[in-house]
């Protein structure tokens, strides 16, 4: 599948089925995590890797993760993490973000479902998985087979702002 179809195509999964998401896939979603590109090649990112029940039950306390069997916990180290020398912009969440995208293609890419989570209480996520204070949970990528039909791939004319307003060519207007 190219890769605007499989843009148009993934979807905001709240529904999933029980069933585990097999190893070869979390590995090439992983993979695709490490190839992303970050500020100046710092990596300052960290996945924690949750599918265990325990686990699971532990994002449930600070989350919705919709039953998933899966989430990854995208966090940014912000003791490594690029820093424009302008005005001390530091580009941590941009970086875990850049992963987390390219997990949720990769992941749509293999059929499976996905929801990207930032309503969390990132102090109690913290506290759960004893986060050190220079990681900061950034996002939670849950993953796993969707159990509800399929949002159009079509959609995006009405659901998205038109592409005229979004962008603009040479100057802001
Ligand atoms: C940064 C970010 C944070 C989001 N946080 C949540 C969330 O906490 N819970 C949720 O159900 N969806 C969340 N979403 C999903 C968006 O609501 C969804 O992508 C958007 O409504 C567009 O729908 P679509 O993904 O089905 O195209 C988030 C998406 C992004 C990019």
């Amino acid at each position: 599948m190219n890769f605007l179809d499989n843009a148009k195509k993934r979807y905001s999964v709240r529904s999933y089925k029980s069933l585990k998401v097999e190893q070869e896939k979390l590995d090439l979603i992983l993979e695709a995590a490490h190839v992303a590109p970050t500020a100046a090649n710092l990596q300052p990112v960290r996945l924690i890797v949750v599918q265990e029940k325990e686990g699971l039950a532990k994002i449930e306390k600070a989350a919705n993760i919709y039953n998933a069997p899966l989430a990854v916990i995208v966090c940014a180290d912000h003791s490594t993490a690029w820093t424009r020398p302008f005005d001390k912009k530091q580009t941590g969440d941009i970086d875990a973000s850049i992963l987390t995208d390219h997990m949720m293609l990769q992941a749509s890419e293999l059929g499976l479902g996905t929801v990207w989570v930032c309503y969390f209480k990132p102090d109690i996520l913290s506290q759960e998985f004893n986060l050190p204070a220079n990681l900061e949970p950034v996002n939670i990528l849950v993953i796993g087979y969707a159990d509800e039909e399929p949002a159009d791939p079509d959609r995006h004319g009405k659901t998205r702002i038109p592409l005229d307003t979004l962008v603009a060519y040479e100057k802001f207007s």
